[in-house]
């Protein structure tokens, strides 16, 4: 039956104007690009691009707008079969989006992102969601007043249920902004980004984890990436564990590698004999599926370096 329960990604969904380039363009100047591209983005959006197109069905809480753009966003969750029953629509607002350069030489993304007007999801949305349906709810640090609040009403769901019925929150810290970093006593699984750890003074994702853990609930997982040095994990029993990355064989396209790792990640707790709970539950004894995660993460965040966009990621899983 747990088989069957979503997992749900709250955060953004944008629209990316993706500018292909072989090189890095000269301030002042007129190029012409490669190719160029609209693609769906939005951290939260793009892990559940991935959660799908890794076999998981997935839901997308965030907001809209009307019009050309997000009628493209509506279309494409809807190709990838994400649903958007959570979506909340503001008709008077303007579409966020990213004007992107991705150098193919370099596998490099420079992104330039706007939201005029389009406010987050509130409490007051999340409250009306009905919670049975999801297994695991991933939050992308945002309006973290009222995500801390929507957290709370998880945690007074669970309260009420047995250990693997509840739901396992998980929280992405990525921007270095003073408020985000009030999520971390929230997450079972919490997600920190490497330029968070660098604005904390650290060099690398060790450091970090061991610096940052005291930050996180009692029995937490602290998850660090860090490009191509691969990504570590710190869990409650104090063992650092870490994967390599795993290098395309050119890198391409870096735009939603960290995206694409967490979805992996969130895909390899959640499921079944893997779940949370259980690899919690007999954590001294068996860290090994956070290993297993761990290198899932940087497999497939490695394999998407190598090609535009999301859609080999099925061709290199199944
Ligand atoms: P982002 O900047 O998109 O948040 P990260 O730099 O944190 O992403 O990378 C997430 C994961 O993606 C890394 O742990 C790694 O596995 C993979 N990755 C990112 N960049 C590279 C790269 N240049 N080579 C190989 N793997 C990479
Ligand atoms: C990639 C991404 C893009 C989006 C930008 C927003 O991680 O989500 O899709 O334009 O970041 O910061």
């Amino acid at each position: 039956m747990d088989e069957q329960k979503k997992v749900l990604c709250v955060g953004l969904v944008c629209l990316d104007i993706i500018n292909v380039v072989d090189k890095y363009p000269e301030e002042d100047s007129d190029s012409r690009c490669l190719s160029q591209r609209w693609q769906r983005g939005g951290n939260a959006s793009n892990s559940c691009t991935v959660l799908s197109l890794l076999g998981a069905p997935c839901a997308f809480m965030g907001s809209l707008a009307t019009g050309p753009m997000a009628d493209f966003i509506v279309e494409d969750f809807q190709k990838f079969g994400i649903d958007t029953s959570l979506v909340s629509e503001h008709a008077q607002c303007t579409s966020p989006a990213s004007v992107v350069i991705s150098n193919i030489k370099t596998g490099s993304r420079t992104i330039l992102h706007m939201n005029r007007d389009l406010p987050d999801v509130t409490v007051e949305n999340f409250s009306r969601v009905n919670l049975h349906q999801f297994k695991w709810i991933h939050w992308e640090g945002r309006n973290v007043d009222e995500q801390v609040k929507m957290i709370q009403q998880v945690q007074m769901y669970n309260s009420k249920l047995p250990q693997q019925q509840r739901i396992t929150v998980s929280v992405e810290i990525e921007k270095t902004r003073q408020p985000l970093y009030q999520l971390f006593p929230y997450g079972d699984v919490v997600f920190v980004s490497k330029d968070v750890s660098r604005y904390f003074g650290f060099q690398s994702a060790e450091e970090a984890l061991k610096g940052l853990y005291n930050r996180v609930k009692k029995g937490a997982i602290l998850i660090c990436a860090w490009a191509e040095k691969g990504a570590d994990a710190l869990g409650p029993d104090g063992l650092l564990i870490h994967s390599d990355a795993f290098p395309p064989e050119s890198l391409v396209d870096t735009l939603g590698a960290g995206d694409t790792f967490n979805a992996s990640v969130i895909y390899t707790l959640s499921n079944g004999d893997t779940s949370f709970h259980l690899i919690m539950r007999h954590f001294e004894v068996y860290g090994g599926s956070l290993q297993d995660a761990l290198t899932f993460g940087c497999q497939v965040a490695g394999a998407k370096c190598g090609f535009h966009g999301y859609d080999g990621i099925s061709r290199v899983t199944n």
